[in-house]
């Protein structure tokens, strides 16, 4: 599809600033584009990346699958319709409420990484179907899990044996390789190191999965990305893998931020412009806290690509250090935006691909409103 989100378009809205603008389309194509990779596999959209109920309703009706990290964002999906029989609660570790209330309404996959995890799952939703989390090497990856989640591989047989033993169903495994990955081959190499488990779960202890979750973790093209790769590069290896395996389960996967992130913008105004310590800081009317969290020095701090909405610049260009509005240091979105050189107080600024890990991540900090949603 076109770019949805071209200067002329962005400055045609008119809206007052700071705003997002999601393409519901662009969400649309990302999906099928996982669909036509990964032609078997069902799609759970990771909803932690956006919570938004247009562009949940639009994922739904492409067909999409959904994974939840809450009874929270439970409650969202019951309010769109979205029966159970299409969600999966994927973090291991969850109060026992919010998996009663998800056993209550009909869903019936639930991950877990130990056995404390197992006993409350088998308590107040008897019967579940159980995947293990399984740590991989994420080192390739921006946003590192395998600090937090996942047991070791020795431990996923005794798990799935115990939650046979507890009256779940051992019904898969998972892993997740890091979000925004970088090796084209991590999804195939946490597949590689699967194959003796499948082999000795099945010989010693009569027990076949029925589903691998290979997770998300699918990188989107940021400025920071040094490497991107595409979904047809990481589905060739990871198929190519998942052939070798003793029996073939079926496939899962969860993106959140490949689905999401390139089908969002998010328009700013600039309200200051001064020269300190040795750069010129363009001050905008949203930052860190208005949606752009990830930008935060943290792990990998993303950079966005920005663009200018006035075009008619024969100034040359300039790397401008950018701030958002609020009285915090950390409130920096990067030091090096290559802007042009007469930019300043009352010019718009887009910030692209921010639809995954924005608007979800927003506080009021220093009072500033979540910026209004619009859809092109
Ligand atoms: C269990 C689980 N699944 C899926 C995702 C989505 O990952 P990504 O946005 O990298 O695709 C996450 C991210 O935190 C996760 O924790």
């Amino acid at each position: 599809m076109e770019n949805p989100f071209t200067p002329e378009q962005m400055a045609s809205l008119g809206h007052q600033t700071p705003f997002f603008a999601f393409s519901l389309e662009k969400v649309k194509e990302k999906y099928n584009e996982f669909r036509t990779h990964f032609p078997d596999a069902i799609v759970n959209f990771a909803m932690k990346a956006n919570v938004e109920p247009e562009i949940l309703t639009a994922l739904a009706e492409e067909g999409a699958n959904f994974e939840v990290a809450s009874g929270y964002e439970l409650t969202m999906l019951k309010e769109l319709k979205i029966p159970g029989s299409k969600i999966i609660y994927g973090t291991s570790v969850k109060p026992a409420e919010h998996i009663r209330d998800a056993h209550e309404y009909g869903v019936e996959r639930y991950a877990a990484d130990s056995f404390e995890e197992l006993e409350k799952i088998a308590n107040v939703a008897p019967g579940s179907r159980i995947y293990i989390r399984m740590v991989v090497d994420d080192t390739g990856s921006i946003f590192k899990f395998s600090e937090k989640f996942g047991t070791e591989k020795r431990n996923v047989i005794p798990l799935l044996v115990r939650a046979k033993e507890l009256g779940l169903e051992p019904y898969g495994i998972s892993f997740h390789v890091g979000s925004q990955a970088s090796n084209p081959r991590a999804w195939a190499e946490a597949i590689e190191e699967l194959v003796p488990v499948l082999t000795e779960l099945d010989e010693t202890n009569g027990i076949k999965i029925q589903m691998l979750n290979l997770g998300g973790g699918f990188p989107c093209a940021y400025a920071s990305t040094e490497v991107f790769l595409s979904l047809e590069e990481i589905a060739g290896y990871t198929y190519e893998a998942y052939k070798k395996l003793p029996y073939k389960p079926l496939v899962m996967l969860e993106p959140g931020r490949a689905l999401v992130a390139e089908s969002g913008a998010l328009v700013v105004s600039v309200i200051g412009r001064l020269e300190r310590r040795e750069q010129t800081w363009l001050f905008l009317d949203a930052g860190v806290y208005s949606g752009l969290f990830e930008t935060m020095a943290y792990q990998g701090s993303t950079r966005y690509r920005v663009s200018s909405l006035r075009s008619s610049f024969d100034a040359g260009e300039k790397m401008f250090a950018l701030a958002g509005p609020t009285g915090d240091s950390p409130d920096v979105i990067t030091r090096e935006a290559l802007l042009p050189a007469d930019i300043n107080v009352g010019d718009k600024l887009v910030f692209h691909d921010v639809g995954a890990y924005s608007l979800v991540a927003i506080c009021p900090f220093n009072g500033f409103p979540r910026p209004e949603v619009y859809y092109v």
